[in-house]
């Protein structure tokens, strides 16, 4: 009987999840959301499996975090097999800014780094302190963080990616976060890595590339030339089921045996991005 958890399950790729998890009768499917009400409602009516529990966590709220994971003790009787930490502060306002645009408004600058930072990096370390004792319990024992290609040092490199700095960042100190839990945790038999789910057409995503100023809708235009340097058959955003479907695959397949501790690989389960 696998059990998960999903954080930022309310939507996109987190509920995806929890719609794909609960497929297997047997599974128990966690979903850690802000909005516990309204969740429920929508696993109700779009899916409507009882093998999903929807409980409260907010990655910028400790307490809520602890509760949660009290929660899914009750409910799975101590162990959690797979933990994916898919929730994240996505900085819609930032995405299609450089360093320098940020750096015209400083408080605004500071915001975004301290939002995205608490989010992606500190509420995961959290998440993944707490949820320990659960794990140490349960068989399969991989803890997976949702992570972003431009999170990865060699491709912001390779194609001088230059904008969405305080996500990108945060999502860059995740990855480092993770190898160390790898570094600690490999030992007692618990796979931690990263996965990038590639570029997903959720709310995340396509809000970013709504109502964009005239520089930001400049800077998204060479974004999107730049991913189709870097990959000439990339059409454009995959959808979450695909994404969803290709990273479960990459998280059955891996294993400590076969060197993925600490490592951080894309959906198609290699560094190829896109
Ligand atoms: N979509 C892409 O192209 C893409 C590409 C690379 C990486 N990713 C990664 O994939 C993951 C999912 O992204 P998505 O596209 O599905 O984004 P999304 O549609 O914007 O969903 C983000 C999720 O994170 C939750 N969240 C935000 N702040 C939170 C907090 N403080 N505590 C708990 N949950 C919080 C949101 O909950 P609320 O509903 O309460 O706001 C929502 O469920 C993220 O880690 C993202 O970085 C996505």
């Amino acid at each position: 009987m696998p059990s998960y958890v999903v954080t930022g399950a309310s939507r996109g790729l987190g509920f995806e999840f929890l719609r794909q998890l609960s497929e297997d009768p047997a599974a128990i499917v966690i979903g850690l959301v802000r909005n516990k009400d309204a969740t429920e409602k929508k696993v109700s009516s779009e899916i409507g499996r009882s093998n999903i529990h929807i409980l409260h966590g907010d990655l910028e709220d400790y307490k809520s975090l602890k509760k949660a994971a009290e929660d899914t003790a009750k409910i799975t009787g101590g162990s959690v097999d797979y933990i994916i930490a898919n929730g994240a502060y996505l900085s819609e306002s930032s995405a299609y800014l450089t360093l320098t645009d940020l750096g015209e408004n400083p408080e605004n600058l500071e915001e975004e780094f301290t939002r995205a930072f608490k989010t992606n990096v500190i509420g995961n370390v959290h998440l993944f302190n707490l949820f320990l004792p659960l794990v140490r319990k349960g068989e399969a024992k991989k803890v997976i963080s949702i992570s972003t290609g431009i999170s990865d040092y060699d491709l912001v490199r390779e194609i001088e990616f230059d904008m969405s700095g305080p996500y990108t960042t945060s999502k860059a100190a995740l990855n480092l976060a993770v190898a160390e839990f790898n570094g600690q945790f490999r030992s007692e038999g618990i796979l931690f890595f990263s996965i990038s789910p590639g570029v997903v057409a959720t709310d995340g995503q396509t809000n970013s590339t709504k109502n964009l100023s005239e520089r930001e809708l400049q800077s998204a235009q060479k974004m999107f030339g730049k991913f189709a340097k870097y990959a000439p058959h990339f059409k454009g955003p995959i959808t979450p089921e695909e994404s969803v479907k290709s990273v479960l695959s990459v998280i059955y397949n891996a294993s400590l045996e076969r060197g993925d501790g600490g490592s951080f690989v894309s959906h198609l389960g290699t560094r190829q991005w896109l």
